[in-house]
């Protein structure tokens, strides 16, 4: 054979030259944050060599499957934007029992378009209670009632061969005070007692609690524990936001940012995609404010993602932040942040929304709120919409949005919405119950499965056709809702065959205490089987959800890098939303009420007379002359025909 004239056009980049280009195009928006977080407590210098290194033995540990993943996603950086995606939430044990059973549902996933897979907590907790896993003891061990590692691995290579890349949560913000780092605080190693919020009276910490919220003013009241056997003398109090068993970190030591980058990272190495990152609000601290969203919070998580970006490109990042709107914008990135920090977020107050209109038979505060506080979309990044999930609903109606709508008032709406979801406001059909009442804010929580709040479980008992068709009606308008929206629509496992809330969680107790349990039913896995062809609400459940899951993907006006424009259609009982992509925009309208509702075309911008096609049903929409009409909480996904 002949010489190559380009001797060195066979020669393969080495890995070091990979991660070096992959430092290169990481470093300045990595080492930006960390030197504003940590500038003060450790040399410049220092830091990036600390970081580096980590970054380097992460990457020379990663598998070579994974390696390959990551180079794809660096050719395709907007891949978890696609309107195929579909996401699925799952506690492994109530879907599969073990991570080893997991591959068995495969074909249930893939059936309803699933692309996506959060496994609820997973790493290895304290024994019970344990906030349903939130409080992991070990980072480095899969729960042993779900398997180990190896069957995680196992799992999750499983899934990535059938297209769904598996989400883990990563609890950051706390420990178990049974983890080993909170044990040698305990101890009294000074070191391990710098990872987290440790004093030694009370004075500083009954100056917070004077501006801080209470999250579980019931079941945790405070934000502190006192625990007299720590330390000697009078012992320790400890930052515990949650539970008393779980410790807060102490994110300003650069040791705790390096020390859970390299979990994520091996996490990562294990096969997970997407990093759930929990409870981010809460990270930093700072005197005399409630201690949530500070700006430090977006610079680690900026240096967490920017960091992964160098060591395991392929994986994504989403921020759990339940808070309000002007808050929980940035977290997508705004500012010096924008398009280098989360990928995801949970959209809280668009399930709000849904909620609240729902039961009001009113849009208006909806198409209000989304329209003025949420930009159209993001760089980078996008929403990960929801309808329910294992947490309680907070009313995040806040005063300012209420008095734009008078008669309504903050305090009354959201009291008004936890009694119609607890079922007792007149006419309501949900079944939920209240949690975390607050005798001092007056603030009421709600739980309940999306059937149960939507009005199937009462409507099911009380054999009420009507009743049970308008309940279903409720589920697929939400379904639908999500998935166009704008944003990774996340199914919440068995609301695909609503399923109706567990009340069992009262006679057990280790859960008797947290109403949560309500909405995490086991999966019934006969019912699933026959509401594939049953003619029952959950066959139409089932049917009508995998069908709008596969029309989106279906809509690449659909996507995640196109704009969502909120339209104000003057007509109270409808929202709409209008996505306007490459080659067509697409309306997606939603009826509010149980009676049919009828808007003009020209209210959504349309030219009367434009032939129009409904997405969902294949057809032309109803019309009644230049009206559009819609059925009992119907919804449309309109696009200009042909
Ligand atoms: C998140 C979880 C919630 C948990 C809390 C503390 O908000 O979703 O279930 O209680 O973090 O970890």
């Amino acid at each position: 054979m002949p010489p190559s004239p380009h001797p060195t056009a066979t020669a393969s980049l080495t890995d070091d030259e990979i991660f070096e280009l992959r430092w290169h195009r990481a470093e300045a928006d990595l080492m930006a944050p960390l030197a504003r977080l940590y500038g003060q407590r450790m040399e410049a210098g220092v830091l990036r060599d600390r970081v580096r290194t980590l970054l380097a033995e992460k990457w020379a540990e990663r598998p070579r499957d994974l390696r390959r993943l990551d180079l794809a996603r660096d050719l395709n950086p907007g891949w978890f934007l696609g309107q195929e995606m579909v996401g699925y939430v799952f506690y492994v044990d109530k879907f599969a029992g073990t991570f080893a059973d997991v591959p068995q549902h495969i074909p249930w996933l893939t059936d309803l378009g699933v692309t996506y897979v959060h496994f609820m907590p997973c790493l290895m907790p304290r024994p019970r209670p344990s906030d349903g896993g939130y409080a992991v003891m070990d980072y480095g061990r899969i729960n042993p009632d779900l398997g180990t590692m190896d069957d995680f691995r196992a799992a999750c290579a499983a899934l990535r061969k059938a297209g769904i890349s598996p989400c883990i949560d990563m609890v950051l913000n706390h420990t178990a005070k049974e983890h080993a780092w909170a044990q040698k605080a305990a101890e009294g190693d000074p070191v391990y007692q710098d990872y987290y919020w440790m004093f030694d009276s009370d004075a500083l910490p009954r100056q917070y609690e004077e501006t801080l919220l209470e999250i579980f003013p019931n079941q945790a009241p405070g934000n502190f524990t006192h625990y007299p056997q720590i330390g000697g003398n009078g012992g320790k109090w400890v930052w515990t936001t949650f539970n008393e068993y779980q410790w807060d970190l102490n994110w300003e030591n650069p040791e705790v940012f390096l020390a859970i980058l390299g979990i994520i990272l091996d996490l990562a190495n294990n096969g997970a995609e997407v990093m759930r990152l929990d409870a981010v609000a809460f990270m930093w601290k700072r005197m005399g404010t409630v201690c949530q969203n500070e700006p430090e919070v977006h610079d680690i998580l900026q240096a967490l993602v920017q960091g992964t970006r160098v060591a395991a490109p392929a994986v994504i990042h989403k921020a759990e932040a339940i808070v309000g709107p002007h808050q929980l914008v940035p977290y997508l990135g705004t500012g010096r942040h924008t398009g280098r920090v989360s990928n995801l977020a949970y959209h809280n107050n668009l399930m709000v929304q849904f909620w609240a209109s729902l039961a009001a038979h009113d849009t208006r505060l909806m198409t209000d709120v989304l329209a003025r506080h949420f930009p159209e979309r993001f760089r980078n990044a996008q929403w990960a919409t929801y309808i329910r999930c294992h947490d309680d609903i907070g009313w995040a109606i806040t005063e300012e949005d209420a008095e734009r709508h008078p008669p309504m008032s903050g305090p009354g709406h959201r009291s008004y919405l936890a009694d119609f979801y607890n079922g007792s406001f007149p006419g309501s059909w949900a079944r939920g119950a209240d949690f975390q009442y607050n005798p001092e804010t007056g603030d009421r929580r709600t739980n309940g499965t999306f059937a149960s709040l939507a009005g199937l479980e009462r409507a099911l008992e009380s054999g009420d056709v009507r009743q049970i068709d308008l309940a279903v009606n409720r589920i697929l308008m939400g379904h639908a809702l999500i998935a166009a929206y704008g944003g990774l629509p996340l199914l919440y496992m068995g609301d695909e065959i609503g399923l109706t809330n567990d009340d069992a969680y009262r006679d057990d107790p280790l859960r008797a205490d947290d109403g949560r349990w309500m909405q995490r039913p086991a999966m019934d896995w006969a019912h699933a089987a026959e509401a594939e062809t049953a003619d029952s609400p959950h066959g139409w459940i089932l049917r009508g959800t995998r069908h709008l899951m596969a029309v989106r993907k279906a809509t690449p006006e659909l996507a995640g890098h196109v704009p969502s424009q909120v339209i104000d259609t003057r007509h109270p009982a409808l929202f709409a939303v209008r996505r306007p992509g490459d080659a067509a925009t697409v309306w997606a309208v939603f009826n509010f009420t149980d009676v049919a509702q009828h808007l003009p075309l020209d209210r959504l911008g349309i030219a009367p007379g434009t032939p129009l096609t409904d997405l969902i049903s294949g057809h032309a929409p109803a019309m009644e002359g230049d009206r559009l009409r819609l059925s009992p909480y119907g919804r449309l996904w309109l696009r200009p025909a042909g």
